[in-house]
């Protein structure tokens, strides 16, 4: 038997060439598959890699921890990277790749594979991960070295040595599917002044195909955390899938981004995530009523932050972990209720309540019943711009 790898494999053409590939060249590959909720025909996958050449598959279903380690993380956080990326693909990266060390372990491999290109962000979060799980084992990315320049290469190559694939014909987007979204690229997108064309999304309708009636939402949190949908409970891929669904129905959850790669490149990308938009806005709601205003404004400068680790590839990392320290003290007044309508793409919060609310009618009200000591304000602004007094004087605007 050759040196051990295992390879995170997807069953599609790439990762199917590699293992062909590494076995060509001496390697025993495992093939690593972890269900994140791309609905997959794990089966078929599984056959294929063994008749491709894999000496072992690996399946393993990591929705659950997928949902409570790292995308409920994000949502806590806030994060959302370059205002329009919930960061589906690359939340799941860390934990395919935490999946691959652990396997790495189990079965002694040496090495670990991923068929990520050269030009992407994937390879950085695949490749950073391992490194800090385990600094000993060795990474191979077939897909940056290999002598297969195009598609059309790989799939003469897959022919050539009988790697059974599902069809011939051109791809004509690079498509990464989740739980927590959709992430597509490549092809007629590359022209960014092309509109996307209606097929390419699957969560979502278009605004003229989107329901005519406006549809309510409940969602109930519990420390951060959304545990009811319309009042019943339920579990977190549960109520991702259910929501993604009902949002998706009403059109709501795309983006069309410009979007600058850690590699320092700019690319297209369109993204879907009808649950996550919504659970995002629902959460911020939230987090309105029941932060003070100093940890609320600290909090966005950290959702910033946050999301750029994670696109970074910088998940297992100090900065990170600190960060989940102190957005989870931060969660533990965030329990209560918000009510959304979503209609034609639209995602509104139009109600929200909490036994931890911060809000007080008695001080906001401009009708009976105000506590608030209006007289106080005056001293408090003589004080407040005490610093500023006739600073600007004799300045031109
Ligand atoms: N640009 C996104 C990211 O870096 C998504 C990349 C996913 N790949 C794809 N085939 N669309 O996280």
């Amino acid at each position: 038997m050759g040196k051990k790898v295992v390879l995170a494999y997807s069953g599609g053409l790439d990762t199917s060439v590699i293992i062909k590939w590494l076995a060509k060249r001496g390697y025993d590959v495992i093939a690593y598959m972890a269900d994140v909720g791309q609905g997959s025909d794990f089966a078929q996958y599984r056959k294929r890699a063994l008749a491709t050449g894999a000496s072992k598959v690996v399946v393993e279903d990591l929705k659950d921890e997928f949902v409570k380690e790292f995308v409920f993380k994000a949502l806590k956080a806030d994060a959302v990277y370059e205002s329009g990326y919930l960061l589906a693909t690359a939340l799941s990266r860390p934990i395919i790749a935490k999946g691959l060390v652990e396997t790495a372990h189990k079965e002694n491999a040496e090495y670990v594979a991923h068929g990520c290109t050269g030009k992407g962000n994937d390879q950085v979060r695949f490749e950073v991960t391992v490194r800090s799980l385990d600094p000993r084992l060795k990474i191979l990315a077939p897909v940056r070295e290999w002598e297969l320049k195009t598609r059309s290469e790989e799939i003469e190559y897959a022919k050539d040595n009988n790697i059974p694939i599902d069809t011939t014909k051109k791809k004509p987007y690079s498509i990464d599917v989740n739980l927590w979204g959709i992430s597509i690229e490549s092809g007629k997108l590359e022209d960014p002044y092309h509109e996307p064309d209606e097929d390419i999304y699957q969560l979502t309708k278009g605004i003229d195909k989107a329901g005519a009636k406006p549809v309510y939402v409940e969602i109930e949190f519990k420390g951060g955390i959304p545990v009811k949908l319309n009042g019943k409970t339920i579990g977190g891929v549960g109520l991702i899938l259910k929501l993604a669904k009902i949002a998706g129905d009403a059109g709501v959850g795309r983006s069309d981004m410009i979007e600058n790669r850690l590699v320092g490149i700019k690319s297209r990308e369109i993204y879907e995530a009808p649950a996550g938009w919504t659970l995002y806005a629902a959460h911020k709601a939230l987090e309105s009523l029941v932060l003070d205003r100093e940890t609320l404004h600290f909090k966005d400068l950290i959702a910033q932050k946050y999301a750029e680790l994670t696109y970074y590839g910088l998940w297992y990392t100090p900065l990170k972990s600190a960060f989940d320290k102190f957005i989870d003290e931060t969660q533990k007044k965030v329990s209560g209720t918000v009510k959304l309508k979503l209609h034609k793409g639209n995602c509104a919060v139009v109600g929200r309540k909490s036994p931890n609310s911060l809000y007080k009618r008695e001080l906001a009200t401009y009708e009976e019943g105000d506590v608030f000591d209006q007289s106080l304000a005056k001293g408090f602004i003589e004080l407040w711009g005490l610093p500023y007094k006739g600073s600007y004087k004799g300045r031109k605007q």
